[in-house]
């Protein structure tokens, strides 16, 4: 027994350090590295029996399936890894994420629709990395940001229909790309691959053939033909409406802000409001366009203190302390988001009536029927925050006896109890 077991200890030992699998030659190169050549085999696996101090290992044309987290577990020290023109659809999670010495993997010619991406984060000595014609649909942002040592990336002739902007953005060593014969939709997400390739150093094979695929009226242009004016970055802007007159509809003080935008696609407006005691935030209108309240997307309570109108207004009747903070409208589209935001609050002084009159004599023209603006609102709308303030005129204090459902609510909201004795 005991020689035995000692006989098959050697041999195993022995076959650890020189092993070649039935399937493969393998041969020393001068450079002392091991070379495991395993390629046109009809393979259907990674064969077993390869020695751990396999440093190129060709795999090509053969026809293998699907690689498993084992599938190089005997081959830790491996930097080259060719494994081209097989029928690889499936890749375990893990299976290159211990391969820390790869300098070149070829995975280009198989039936890849997806791959375990987070693999790659070890991969940081990755030089060479080839995954064109396969089935990739898309590439989570950030897929390649460790490879700090990539030099070439070929990804053509794949199903990619978008890229997200900064996708080869930390790769300090790129200096070539293959990423034509993708079907791009050249919605306004792919425009920074237009500007990103008019300004890098990094040489992208065949510009000029990537082709958008929809929409229809780009069909067949190049993404960098995409023309500037079809996609612009939004711009915001934000006023206040110091029309307050619709007092008949909502009784008290209402404060209406507008928010207008421009920008390639339109972009869509969306509204943050952060008063001291929650933060809300509204992403459509939620106010139907002849003022009744959309029931049928009936918000959360809080989101029904605010009206946001389609035109881009938002209003809130029955303005208190309690709605002071700073409301922010933002501007999206698919080329980026611009915001600007006011800070809201209510006049605390003890007699504003007196100080408005002192600071701003038109102020009577308002007629007490609603409330004055302390300040315009930044037009150049670059998110600068200011203060509107609230005062009432005096007026208002003679007609609260007269009108007191529409001018009480005002004064307790501005005044406190200091003036409503
Ligand atoms: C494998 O590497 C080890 C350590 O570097 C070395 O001792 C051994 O001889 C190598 N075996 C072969 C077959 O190159
Ligand atoms: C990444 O590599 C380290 C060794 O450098 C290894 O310990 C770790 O397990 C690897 N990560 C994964 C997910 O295998
Ligand atoms: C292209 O992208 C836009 C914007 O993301 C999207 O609305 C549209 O449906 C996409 N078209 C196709 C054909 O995928
Ligand atoms: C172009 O690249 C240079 C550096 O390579 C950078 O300073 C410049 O801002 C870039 N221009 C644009 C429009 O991105
Ligand atoms: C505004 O406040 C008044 C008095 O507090 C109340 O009667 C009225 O219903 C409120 N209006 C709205 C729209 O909340
Ligand atoms: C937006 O629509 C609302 C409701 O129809 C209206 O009260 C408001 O004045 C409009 N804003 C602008 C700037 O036209």
């Amino acid at each position: 027994m005991t020689p035995l077991l000692c006989c098959v200890g050697l041999a195993a030992l022995l076959a650890s350090s020189l092993a070649c699998p039935r399937s493969c030659v393998c041969s020393v190169k001068k450079n002392g590295r091991l070379l495991a050549e395993c390629a046109y085999r009809e393979l259907q696996e990674v064969p077993a029996g390869l020695s751990p101090n396999v440093t190129i290992l060709t795999l090509s044309a053969n026809r293998i399936g699907s690689l498993r987290e084992t599938s190089f577990s005997e081959v830790p020290e491996v930097q080259s890894l060719w494994l081209g023109y097989n029928q690889i659809s499936t890749v375990e999670a893990g299976t290159f994420a211990r391969l820390v010495h790869l300098k070149n993997l070829d995975l280009s010619h198989n039936k890849m629709a997806d791959f375990p991406w987070k693999d790659l984060r070890n991969l940081s000595g990755l030089q060479i990395l080839k995954m064109n014609n396969n089935r990739l649909a898309g590439l989570p942002r950030g897929a390649f940001h460790s490879l700090k040592e990539l030099r070439s990336l070929w990804l053509n002739d794949n199903e990619l229909t978008t890229l997200a902007e900064g996708t080869f953005d930390l790769l300090p060593s790129l200096s070539q790309l293959q990423i034509f014969n993708n079907p791009f939709n050249c919605s306004c997400k792919v425009f920074w691959l237009k500007k990103w390739t008019e300004n890098t150093s990094v040489s992208i094979a065949k510009g000029g053939s990537i082709l958008c695929a929809a929409p229809s009226r780009l069909k067949g242009r190049a993404v960098t033909d995409i023309p500037d004016h079809f996609c612009v970055a939004p711009s915001v802007q934000l006023t206040y409406l110091s029309n307050l007159d619709n007092t008949v509809m909502y009784d008290g003080l209402t404060l209406t802000l507008h928010c207008s935008v421009a920008g390639s696609p339109l972009p869509e407006i969306r509204w943050k409001i952060q008063t001291s005691s929650r933060s809300t935030e509204i992403s459509g209108p939620n106010v139907a366009r002849d003022g009744n309240v959309l029931l049928l997307r009936r918000a959360k309570q809080s989101q029904e203190r605010f009206l946001v109108f389609k035109n881009g207004t938002m209003a809130i009747p029955n303005f208190s302390k309690e709605d002071e903070g700073i409301y922010t409208c933002l501007a999206v589209n698919d080329v980026g988001t611009r915001e600007v935001s006011v800070n809201v609050a209510l006049a605390g002084s003890e007699n504003p009536a007196d100080d408005l009159l002192r600071n701003a004599p038109q102020a009577s023209h308002l007629g007490g029927r609603s409330c004055y603006k302390g300040d315009d609102l930044d037009p150049s709308g670059d998110g600068e925050k200011l203060v509107i303030v609230y005062h009432v005129p005096r007026e208002s204090k003679s007609r609260a006896g007269v009108v007191p459902q529409t001018c009480l609510g005002t004064f307790l909201l501005t005044l406190g109890l200091a003036l409503c004795r």
